[in-house]
């Protein structure tokens, strides 16, 4: 607030001077009006148009009184000549060109020895003579007491200022301070917080104005802690999750160091690779999980992409493993219809996908694999005739290492929120449901349909209308 002040003062000290000056000028100019009007009054005319000047002593005296300034006259007739008065004042130059009606008072300024004067003119004559036997009257006098009575205007003005501002600043500086208190309090109580609390600040005594931004920095806390909170249940899952099949290694490994019949030795390696398969599965899944998260933080570019030939090139990836297990892995072709997306978090949402489709699904059965697409959207269906889930299980089923009990196949519950993410990822939605026709589930996800902007297409083919491109010439047909 004191830059502004320091900018405000001198401005303020210039309107005064201003002010002050006009203010000065106008006792002072109606002076020099009774003047002019009393000496105008000394001057007769008779009918053949001559002038008489009679100045009693007395009136000279009376001009020179003033003790401070001083004071000069004289009259002239339209010729210049001077007819009495002081000899210094000299008519103006220009004096032919300014108004001269009879009875008004003018004024200009003029110098005298290299004072400033403020000059006070009028015309004397008589309304039926010629106006070239008028007689000129002009009384200047010296800036002397205009300056003085200016000076002491501003001076009434800025002085007290002098006081006033220094107060008005040590005011401003006490209320700020002392009205930002409770900020200053809030942000040592922020400052003084472990490094690890995330509960939120209280607002009992938070500055009314404060209240919606702690209240929004406190939302962001929540969040936070319950960004961390998942975090840590999931490092902890993790750790776990790796446990049991390290355990399981551990022990079969023991198992197999015992082993002397070469038979038993090699079932007992083989479920050690089995674990060992597992293991890295699950290494793996974390991985695509982590990946998948990370892309979303790093908002990676969606490029336009056919959904439904990421669909068919995946399918045919996976159909070897579906004759493996005998199921009738299916692909219905849709009409090319593009998203926005990441081919290669795509793909990894497809496959897992199918793998559960094919996992969840026993010998013998159908899972099938297709795009549709209806009016804005673009959805991913796989759906099979397994074994199925309830409804409860469905809305459980996208939590990182949640598994049905039961299902005698073995996995390390992230494919879903692997799905999940990816499909966070492209503003989709997934679901996993119960299959409505028969037994089985059936997961979709519902991507919205990428349209280039149609305005830019309108706009080309109307270019291309003009230049006669598209429109064959009259007559053509
Ligand atoms: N097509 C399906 N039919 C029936 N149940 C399913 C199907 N897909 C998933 N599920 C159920 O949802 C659970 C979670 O699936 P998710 O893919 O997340 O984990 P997972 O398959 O067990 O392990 P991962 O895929 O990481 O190897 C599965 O354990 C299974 O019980
Ligand atoms: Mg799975």
């Amino acid at each position: 607030m004191l830059a502004p002040l320091l900018f405000v003062w001198p401005l303020s000290i210039a309107v005064t001077h201003y002010f002050a000056s006009s203010v000065a000028t106008y006792p002072y100019d109606q002076a020099l009006r009774e003047n002019v009007n009393a000496l105008a009054r000394q001057i007769r005319f008779d009918k053949s148009g001559r002038s008489q000047i009679a100045l009693p002593a007395s009136a000279r005296a009376m001009l020179r009184a003033d003790e401070i300034d001083h004071v000069y006259f004289h009259v002239v007739n339209r010729k210049g000549v001077k007819l009495a008065g002081d000899s210094e004042l000299r008519v103006a130059e220009d004096m032919a060109y300014q108004p001269d009606e009879l009875g008004e008072i003018y004024f200009r300024e003029a110098e005298v020895n290299g004072q400033d004067l403020r000059v006070a003119y009028a015309y004397v004559g008589d309304p039926s003579l010629p106006r070239e036997k008028w007689l000129l009257v002009e009384v200047g006098e010296t800036l002397e007491k205009r300056s003085q009575l200016s000076n002491k205007i501003i001076a009434s003005v800025i002085l007290p200022q002098f006081v006033i501002i220094p107060l008005a600043v040590v005011l401003v500086w006490f209320g700020l301070s002392q009205g930002l208190q409770p900020l200053t309090r809030l942000r040592e109580r922020i400052e003084a917080r472990a490094e690890n609390d995330l509960s939120p600040i209280r607002t009992r005594r938070v500055p009314e104005e404060l209240q919606p931004l702690i209240d929004a920095f406190n939302g962001m806390l929540e969040r936070m802690r319950a960004n961390l909170a998942a975090q840590h249940r999931f490092i902890a899952d993790a750790a776990h999750q790796m446990r049991t099949p390290l355990t399981g290694l551990k022990t079969q490994a023991q198992l197999a160091m015992r082993e002397s019949d070469p038979e038993q030795l090699k079932n007992s390696l083989r479920q050690i690779a089995t674990s060992v398969d597992r293991a890295a599965h699950l290494v793996n899944q974390l991985l695509t999980l982590a990946r998948a998260e990370a892309s979303e933080q790093a908002q990676q570019a969606l490029v336009p992409l056919d959904l439904d030939s990421v669909l068919r090139q995946q399918v045919e990836e996976w159909v070897v493993r579906a004759l493996d297990r005998r199921i009738d892995l299916g692909y219905e072709p849709a009409p090319p219809s593009e998203i926005l997306g990441n081919a290669l978090l795509l793909r990894e949402l497809i496959s897992n996908l199918i793998d559960n489709a094919l996992r969840y699904t026993p010998e013998g059965g159908r899972v099938t694999c297709r795009v549709v697409v209806q009016g804005d959207f673009v959805t991913l269906e796989i759906e099979d005739n397994g074994i199925g889930l309830s409804e409860e299980q469905a809305a459980m089923v996208f939590e990182r290492f949640y598994r049905v009990d039961g299902t005698g196949v073995d996995g390390s519950g992230l494919g879903l929120a692997i799905v999940r993410e990816i499909a966070e990822l492209h503003r989709a939605d997934a679901s996993l449901r119960p299959n409505p026709a028969e037994r089985g589930a059936i997961a979709r996800v519902v991507f919205s349909r990428y349209q280039p902007m149609s305005a830019d297409g309108a706009f080309d083919a109307q270019v291309e209308g003009e230049l006669g491109v598209r429109n064959p010439p009259a007559g053509f047909v």
